[in-house]
């Protein structure tokens, strides 16, 4: 088994491409979180509905059976909704511990990636987080899937963990 594990929400799927490549080159473990019940399929509906995203504002998500205490290094990778990460993501890091793990981190956004990196700080007080990455999607509604970053600059974030 790795050492480390790959942890994702992704809800039209860019970061879940993402955390399946870095997946493939750390040779690790992947959990995708979903919420217990999954948001409408409308884009334009769950856009509305998250508009106010609040650090406060939760959601349920599914239990996580994965044994978290096994792995020494996280990879969190979560997509943007309304300038924070994702809310899933956060009721995520609320609920389980990540206690004194190296961490990297990464929110896939279209182009306002707001107070992302401040939010995985502040639920992740106790862990040491290694590197951010700005995943940057075209914002461009025909186009939502094609990612801006370069892949050299997802590599060299890998790298820092
Ligand atoms: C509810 C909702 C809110 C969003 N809010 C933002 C935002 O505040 N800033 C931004 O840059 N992109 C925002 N986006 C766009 C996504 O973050 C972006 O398309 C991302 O690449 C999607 O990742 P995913 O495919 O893993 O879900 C939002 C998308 C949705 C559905």
């Amino acid at each position: 088994m790795s050492n480390t594990l790959v942890i994702y929400y992704s809800f039209t799927g860019n970061s879940k491409k993402v955390a399946e490549y870095v997946k493939n080159k750390l040779n690790a473990d992947i959990l995708e979180l979903e919420p217990a019940v999954p948001f409408s399929s409308d884009y334009d509906e769950v856009v509305d509905e998250w508009q106010n995203n609040d650090i406060k504002r939760d959601v349920e998500i599914k239990k996580v059976t994965t044994d978290l205490s096994k792995y020494d290094k996280v990879v969190l990778i979560t997509c943007t909704w309304w300038y924070g990460i994702s809310p899933v993501m956060k009721k995520f890091l609320k609920d389980y511990d990540l206690f004194g793990k190296d961490i990297i981190v990464a929110a896939s956004n279209a182009g306002w990636i707001g107070h992302c990196f401040n939010d995985y700080k502040t639920l992740l007080p106790n862990s040491n987080i290694k590197g951010e990455l700005d995943l940057l999607f075209s914002a461009n509604a025909v186009e939502r899937d094609k990612m801006l970053t370069t892949q050299e600059e997802v590599d060299e974030w890998v790298e820092k963990l």
